[in-house]
């Protein structure tokens, strides 16, 4: 890696960036020269998510949110046009995971989630948009979706439904927001090793047998392990960078090669 910073000075936000795959991203666009705001809805986590950065000599802070509600979504944009003026980079990662089937899933539960994984990117994007729009060159936008965005999966109807709607949400805001400049992607991460990965009962989903014999051993992802954060932090630095100029609408899989299997 050479050492120009190339995204010197721009103000990029991260939701969801406290930890896991929020954080990999963050520290990937501090250490390129962004100012990056961690907004998280975990802000103690965040406060200590940016300091790490910082202590790095990166340009970081945190900043609350709810993604799920809009007035705390508005704060945010508000603090953020008060402070900065604009945003380069919007980063939308926040999502929450949880099982859920046709058969025993309350509405409730199904709206909770779609309100968060789903609706909340748009919240995020109807109030970032006007500040994309102020600022300079490199206005980008970058979902996090999932590869069970693009493939059915057992248990998950909720998760699942959402992170396929913020698949084609991509592909429309990147049609509306074109004439602006302001480029649209999304990555699919795989299975990625995270506390999303933690279940109730405190094991790790990928830990067991039956898992590792299928997605390992087996090969049902080519690459033969797990991904881990700093796998994301990658190709989503490439989707906000000038690299990604001409690049719009499209949704890049970082999953060991698991979508390409059948
Ligand atoms: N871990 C995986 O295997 C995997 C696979 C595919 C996609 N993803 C996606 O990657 C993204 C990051 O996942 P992760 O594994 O790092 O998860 P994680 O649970 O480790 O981190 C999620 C972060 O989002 C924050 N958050 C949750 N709800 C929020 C809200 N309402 N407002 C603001 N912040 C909120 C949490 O506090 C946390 O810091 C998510 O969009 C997830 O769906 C993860």
């Amino acid at each position: 890696m050479s050492n120009e910073k190339r995204l010197k000075d721009r103000v990029a936000i991260v939701t969801g960036a406290a930890q896991g795959i929020g954080f990999s991203i963050a520290e990937r666009l501090a250490s390129e020269g962004a100012i990056t705001i961690l907004a998280d809805v975990k802000i103690a986590a965040a406060v200590a998510a940016a300091e790490r950065l910082v202590k790095q000599g990166f340009s970081a802070e945190a900043l609350p949110v709810d993604i799920g509600e809009d007035a705390s979504v508005a704060g945010l944009a508000k603090s953020v046009d008060g402070k900065y003026g604009c945003c380069e980079i919007l980063v939308n990662n926040a999502a929450i995971g949880a099982d859920t089937h046709i058969e025993t899933m309350k509405m409730e539960e199904y709206q909770r989630i779609i309100n968060i994984n789903q609706d909340g990117a748009v919240r995020m994007a109807m109030a970032f948009v006007p500040l994309i729009k102020k600022a300079g060159d490199g206005r980008r936008i970058v979902n996090v979706a999932s590869i069970q965005g693009l493939r059915g999966w057992p248990n998950q109807l909720a998760y699942a439904t959402a992170k396929g709607a913020i698949v084609n949400f991509t592909r429309a805001l990147a049609c509306d927001l074109a004439p602006y400049g302001i480029m649209v992607n999304a990555i699919a991460p795989g299975f990625v090793d995270t506390p999303m990965s933690i279940l109730p009962d405190g094991s790790h989903e990928y830990d067991s047998d039956w898992f590792r014999d299928i997605y390992v051993k087996y090969g049902r992802i080519p690459l033969r392990r797990f991904g881990k954060p700093l796998d994301m932090a990658g190709p989503a630095f490439f989707l906000c960078s000038d690299d990604a100029r001409y690049v719009t609408g499209q949704i890049l899989s970082v999953d060991g090669g698991v979508s390409a299997t059948f």
